[in-house]
C-alpha cells in the first residue's frame, strides 16, 4: 500500500521490510500524517507472518528532525492533552513485536532521537547526530527521551544533552552505547540489510521472545526479569525449531528452520 509520507519495501525471500521516512523537504519532521502512516506500516509488519525484521530509516541528511514544529507550535495545553498528540500513536514503534533496526544517517534529534530509541538496535552512519534540543524551544523531550536516553547512556550525559540541546556525533554516541555500531554513510543501508537478513533468518519465536525478554530488563527488577527469561527459554522447547536447531548442531549440519 502506498503512503503519502513513507516509502516501504518488503523482500519475501529474506523477510526484511524497510520503512523509509520520506519528507526530505522537512528533514522528516514527524507530522501527524507521518506518524499515522508509520503506525499503519508497523501494524502491517506485525501482522505479516513473513516479516522477520524491520528497518526504519530516513534520508542521507536526516533520520528525523523531530516532531513537526510548524504543526504543533500553536497548540494549547488542553488541545495537546485531549488530543494526546505525542503519545497516542508514537509508542507504536516501541510496541512492535518484530525486531526493528533504526538505520540512522544525519540528524536524529528531538522526537527523531526518541523514535530511534524505540527501536531495538541503532546502526549509525558516520555523519549521524543525536540529541534532544527541545529545551531550546521552550519545551522538553515528550516521546520518552528523558527516560529511554537515561537508560541507554546514563544520567549525566542525558542531563547534559537534554539541558543544553547539544548534539552528539556518531563516535560519541557509540562510545556511550547509544548505537550498536558506526558505519560509513555510503554503507549504511547495505549494513542494515545484512544485519536485518541475519535476524530475519533466525527462528521467529526465539527472536521475538529474545526481544521481549531484553525489553523486559528495562521494566522489572532483576529477579523478575530472570524468571521471565527462564519461562520464555523453557517455552521454546515446545517449538519444532528448537528440535531442528539442536539436532542440526549435534549432527554437524545446517539447520532448516520451519517458520523461516
Ligand atoms: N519541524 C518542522 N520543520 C523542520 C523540523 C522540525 N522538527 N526540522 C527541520 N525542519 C525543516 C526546516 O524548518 C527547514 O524547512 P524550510 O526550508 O521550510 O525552512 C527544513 O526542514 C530544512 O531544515 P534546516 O534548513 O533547518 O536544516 P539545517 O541543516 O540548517 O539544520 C537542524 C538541521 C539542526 C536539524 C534544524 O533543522 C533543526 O534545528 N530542526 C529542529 C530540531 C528540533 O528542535 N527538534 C525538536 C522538535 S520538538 C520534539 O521533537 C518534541 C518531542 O519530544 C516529541
Amino acid at each position: 500500500m502506498p503512503y503519502e509520507t513513507l516509502l516501504t519495501e518488503f523482500d519475501e525471500d529474506t523477510g526484511v521490510a524497510v520503512i523509509q521516512m520520506n519528507r526530505p523537504e522537512a528533514l522528516n519532521a514527524l507530522s501527524e500524517a507521518m506518524m499515522n502512516d508509520l503506525t499503519s506500516a508497523l501494524d502491517r509488519c506485525d501482522k505479516e507472518d513473513k516479516v522477520g525484521c524491520v528497518i526504519l530509516t530516513g534520508t542521507k541528511k536526516a533520520f528525523s528532525g523531530g516532531a513537526d514544529i510548524k504543526e504543533i507550535k500553536d497548540k494549547t495545553f488542553p488541545e495537546s492533552y485531549y488530543e494526546d498528540f505525542i503519545s497516542r500513536n508514537w509508542e507504536r514503534t516501541a510496541r512492535l513485536r518484530k525486531p526493528i533496526i533504526a538505520a540512522v544517517a544525519g540528524y536524529a534529534v528531538g522526537g527523531g532521537c526518541e523514535l530511534a530509541l524505540m527501536c531495538d538496535i541503532i546502526l549509525a552512519a558516520d555523519n549521524a547526530k543525536f540529541g534532544q534540543p527541545e529545551v531550546r524551544l521552550g519545551v522538553m523531550p515528550g516521546a520518552g527521551g528523558t527516560q529511554r536516553l537515561a537508560r541507554a547512556i546514563g544520567k549525566s550525559k542525558t542531563m547534559e544533552l537534554c539541558l543544553t540541546g547539544r548534539l552528539m556525533d556518531a563516535a560519541e554516541a557509540e562510545r556511550f552505547g547509544l548505537v550498536s555500531r558506526v558505519v560509513k554513510a555510503e554503507d549504511l543501508m547495505d549494513e542494515a540489510r545484512s544485519l536485518a537478513r541475519t535476524i530475519a533468518s533466525m527462528p521467529m519465536a526465539g527472536a521475538m521472545m529474545t526481544k521481549e525478554a531484553v525489553n523486559y530488563a528495562y521494566e522489572t527488577p532483576l529477579s523478575q526479569g530472570i524468571q521471565f527469561e527462564r519461562r520464555l527459554f523453557q517455552s521454546l522447547f515446545s517449538t519444532a525449531d528448537q528440535k531442528e536447531g539442536m539436532d542440526a548442531y549435534v549432527e554437524k549440519r545446517s539447520a532448516h528452520f520451519r517458520d523461516k
